[in-house]
């Protein structure tokens, strides 16, 4: 069955410091009201993954990170295994967000070996898709979308829970959001893309929307009809606004 609890996830991206833990403060005494009707879960980068985990401890807010390599251990200097996470508590993990697609070359099929790399150390995965303002512009945002799908998930999928972020790559980090039509019909396109990949499993998995949300906007992309939650990105670094979207679902 398909998980109707909502998820507010914020990646922090390559922000934050050991300072950051009082946001995490911040977080837990508003948890501890009780009043929370969503799941929560955080990614700070990798070096503070372990002192959040810490912090967030007996908590709600569960904890992730922003990406894994897909081997389990090697030569591979400068990277982080999906288990050395799992070890520092993380119990989630992003993949294929565009800033790492676009920017370090990183392809579907690299994505779905990290998915498989998430599973076996039992992170669950967020993989994000989402087509660019020269893709939208063509008219081939549907197209390119649904293809990221069906090369982004593994065979694994088909016995898991997961997740999926649409992240249109012109709504990142620019104040400029899609329609919530347009919003409505891409989580539509995801979720056929992901039946067609998977089969029947897909009916299971949370959509989230990412890029831009704020205080401001939450509540109406989180009323739009398919959507499962959000991923946040720069309104997820100060709790005050973290929490105002916590409180928008
Ligand atoms: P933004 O980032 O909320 O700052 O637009 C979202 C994301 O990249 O996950």
């Amino acid at each position: 069955m398909k998980q109707s609890v909502k998820l507010i996830a914020g990646n922090w991206k390559m922000n934050g410091s050991a300072a950051s833990l009082a946001e995490i403060e911040a977080l837990r005494a508003d948890a501890g009201r009780g009043e929370w009707r969503v799941e929560v879960v955080v990614f700070p980068p990798s070096p503070l993954v372990e002192r959040v985990a810490r912090a967030a401890g007996g908590s709600p807010i569960e904890v992730g990170a922003q990406d894994c390599r897909a081997e389990a251990a090697g030569a591979f200097t400068g990277c982080v295994s999906a288990e050395l996470l799992h070890d520092a508590g993380a119990r989630w993990v992003i993949l294929g967000h565009s800033e790492r697609r676009q920017g370090l070359g990183e392809t579907s099929a690299g994505v779905a070996a990290k998915v498989e790399a998430a599973l076996r150390a039992g992170l669950h995965p967020i993989i994000c898709v989402g087509e660019t303002l020269a893709e939208r512009d063509a008219g081939e945002a549907e197209t390119v979308v649904a293809a990221q799908v069906g090369a982004s998930l593994p065979d694994s999928l088909r016995d898991q829970t997961f997740t999926l972020a649409y992240e249109p790559v012109w709504a990142i980090g620019t104040g400029r959001t899609p329609t919530p039509a347009d919003i409505a019909r891409m989580h539509e396109v995801i979720r056929s893309a992901a039946a067609a990949r998977l089969g029947p499993v897909a009916a299971d998995m949370r959509v989230l929307y990412g890029g831009s949300v704020n205080p401001a906007n939450a509540a109406t992309i989180l009323a739009t009809p398919g959507v499962d939650g959000a991923l946040v990105g720069g309104a997820s670094l100060k709790a005050a606004d973290f929490l105002a979207i916590i409180h928008a679902a």
